[in-house]
């Protein structure tokens, strides 16, 4: 049986970034949290609070030691507040996410009306809003779209994570709200390149392993869009591998979301290997 990696799959490489520099801190501070948990996976919030990195929900939990900024990232009265209690502030923010930001806070200094193409209740989208100085519309359907008033001047930023089809659709029906539209493209393309990896390694096989958090929104947009094409199984982790699943199974590809870390990865592969079969890896 052959087990096939999908060319890109697991931690972005903000994640990956915002968890080492969260690592770093251990031992460091005599308090040392994250403002919210740093991904959506438990193992890895569990393995930092072991390392006496803790989560908190809010700074009104914190009054000493460092606070860490996740990856994507916080508006300006955060880092104020932070400040204010005199906080040792470390910021993960991914430096796609703190573009996007910067964007929308300069094309508001600029003059222009500033739209958000993004999911209006996402973390980084309120971010992305709080660092326009609360002065920007989110939008992510046709019909929020739609309802933009028309305005002399347009700014159009994106949430990183956005689909870039989606996202030319919406700019398509701003472009008839003003004469003067400037489209900053924020959106990254680590999300996009998981799903055409495994999209396209879905083509190529007979059976698909998508690893990841049952609650991790990409990772159960990668079981879907594999679904598509081969039959899929979502996984958390190697203990829910089945051996029936590989009677007559000779291609099988595996993927994984952004908040998957490689370990989780490693093992499911491991077990598979050991199912007593020929493996090769790409
Ligand atoms: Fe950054 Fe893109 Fe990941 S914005 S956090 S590298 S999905």
């Amino acid at each position: 049986m052959d087990i096939i990696l999908a060319e890109y799959l697991g931690f972005c490489y903000g994640v990956k970034r915002a968890i080492k520099m969260a690592r770093m801190q251990s031992g460091r501070d005599s308090y040392i949290a994250t403002l919210g948990p740093i991904i959506h996976n438990p193992q890895i919030v569990k393995q930092l609070a072991d390392e006496g990195i803790v989560s908190i929900d809010s700074l009104d939990d914190i009054d000493h030691g460092t606070i860490i900024i996740r990856s994507h990232g916080v508006g300006p009265s955060v880092y104020e507040k932070a400040e204010a209690k005199g906080l040792n502030i470390v910021d993960a923010t991914c430096p796609h996410v703190k573009r996007a930001q910067m964007a929308a806070k300069t094309l508001v200094d600029e003059g222009y009306s500033v739209v958000i193409i993004g999911e209006r209740t996402h973390p980084e989208v309120k971010s992305i809003f709080e660092w326009s100085g609360k002065n920007a519309v989110a939008v992510e359907t046709s019909a929020q779209a739609q309802d933009i008033q028309p305005a002399k001047k347009l700014g159009v930023v994106a949430q990183t994570t956005f689909s870039r089809a989606k996202f030319k659709q919406l700019v398509d029906i701003l472009l008839d709200k003003s004469n003067e539209i400037k489209v900053l493209c924020t959106i990254c393309n680590a999300t996009e390149q998981r799903q055409a990896a495994a999209e396209k390694l879905a083509s190529e096989v007979e059976l698909m392993l998508v690893i990841g958090g049952r609650n991790s929104a990409n990772t159960t947009r990668l079981a879907e869009l594999c679904a598509q094409r081969c039959p899929t199984h979502h996984i958390e982790t190697a203990d829910e591998l089945d051996d029936d699943w590989f009677h007559n199974i000779e291609k099988i590809g595996v993927t994984a979301g952004a908040s998957t870390p490689d370990w989780l990865i490693k093992e499911v592969y491991k077990k598979c290997k050991n199912m007593n079969k020929i493996c090769k890896v790409y």
